[in-house]
């Protein structure tokens, strides 16, 4: 989420240094290729190097020359599904020294709720004189540049100069502001997140009870959906994973003293579907002598990340269950995995776990059991 705002500050107007410790990352960078898919961004990366707004470093002592700095670390939760606080606050010792007086500091990733709090007084332990405001990131991966110029910002801050100069930075990427107190923007945006993660569950729950009623969801979905506004957000059926749901789902439940039965049965479901794919299968033939390919390894369609993909989860499950397991992924490399072609020539059942764009065209052979969860080729999903 750093590059893509980086780049984006470097359009508008700023002169930004994009501050990292991953050595290879940054070699990369530094050639003008984008590490990741995220449209439109490319040859804004490769100008704003060129003009110089834009520079890369790995030296944490280059943040002691900047006005603003932005934390846009991963913010993970652990195995515990309870939120990692240690390296922010590792990550803020290591910077300390580095902080100047007069300087704002924005922190961007999606942290768990009172964190900006606890920044703030570390900070003034230290007895640096700085403006500290929270600014979460909303964009969606591979939206980055269309988004930071139109998504309204949350800003937050501690004071009437923070939010000012919180407004400053981010108007200069055209879009509008809106302020909050810190701890209202942190629960807006996990707020935001776990609402489409439940959102999710439903659907995926509505799935599941349809299937095991020998009903077709996607023949109920249409019902509702047609010329039904009311329900017209309800989404289709699918994985939803990736890096930012599901944590943030734990985030706002350890936050809520784990009290958050919402966000927990929305997790049990999500997490649960390749579990019930492998097992309705099962159900349906001897699935231990079968070859199962998996079309689609990234988190969501058109992207390269996978990052908690739950396609990984699925073929895990399988290749204990199935004779074997193939996976396939137009914009991964790995060399475990093979063509769409060959998935499609050497599998007996073909689970579209990732709805890439690309897969629109494939011709499957009448004699492959296809799982079709999201629908995408518009035969419906009986499991
Ligand atoms: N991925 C998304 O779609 C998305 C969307 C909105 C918000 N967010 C939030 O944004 C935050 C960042 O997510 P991400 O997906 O970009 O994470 P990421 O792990 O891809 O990127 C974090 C970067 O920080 C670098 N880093 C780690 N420690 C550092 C240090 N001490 N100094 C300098 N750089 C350091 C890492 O090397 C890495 O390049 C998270 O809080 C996430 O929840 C993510």
């Amino acid at each position: 989420m750093g590059l893509p705002l980086a780049v984006m500050f470097a359009t508008n107007g700023k002169r930004v240094c994009a501050l990292d410790v991953d050595p290879d990352r940054l070699a990369s960078i530094s050639t003008g290729k984008m590490p990741f898919k995220e449209r439109g961004c490319e040859p804004l990366l490769a100008r704003a190097l060129q003009d110089q707004s834009l520079f890369l470093s790995l030296d944490p002592a280059i943040a002691s020359q900047a006005d603003v700095v932005l934390i846009v670390v991963g913010t993970p939760v652990d195995r515990h599904l309870n939120p990692e606080l240690a390296p922010l606050k590792t990550l803020l010792e290591s910077y300390f020294k580095f902080m100047n007086d007069g300087q704002l500091i924005v922190l961007r990733s999606t942290v768990y709720p009172g964190t900006t709090d606890k920044l703030k007084s570390w900070i003034s332990e230290r007895g640096v004189d700085v403006e500290l405001a929270f600014c979460p990131e909303r964009i969606s991966e591979g939206n980055a540049v269309e988004e930071l110029r139109t998504l309204p910002q949350i800003v937050s801050s501690y004071s009437a100069e923070g939010l000012r100069r919180c407004r400053e930075l981010f108007s200069s990427l055209g879009c509008e502001i809106v302020e909050t107190e810190p701890i209202e923007a942190e629960l807006a945006k996990l707020f935001s997140n776990v609402w489409r993660y439940t959102l999710f569950a439903t659907a995926n729950q509505f799935f599941m009870l349809a299937n095991d009623h020998d009903a077709d969801f996607y023949r109920i979905y249409h019902a509702m959906t047609y010329k039904y506004p009311r329900v017209q957000s309800m989404p289709k059926a699918g994985f939803a994973a990736g890096p930012c749901l599901f944590k943030d789902a734990m985030q706002l439940a350890a936050f809520n003293n784990n009290r958050f039965y919402l966000g927990h049965a929305a997790m049990l479901v999500n997490e649960g579907l390749p579990n019930y794919i492998v097992a309705r299968l099962q159900a349906r033939f001897d699935l231990a002598s079968k070859t199962v390919g998996i079309l689609g390894m990234t988190f969501k369609a058109d992207s390269d990340d996978i990052r908690d993909s739950l396609a990984y989860k699925l073929r895990k499950i399988l290749l204990f269950e199935s004779h074997a397991v193939f996976c396939s992924d137009p914009y991964i490399r790995d060399p475990d995995f093979v063509s769409s072609g060959e998935l499609l020539r050497r599998c007996d059942v073909i689970v579209l776990a990732t709805p890439h764009g690309e897969y629109r065209a494939l011709q499957i052979p009448d004699d492959k059991i296809v799982v079709d969860i999201w629908n995408f080729w518009e035969g419906g999903c009986r499991i």
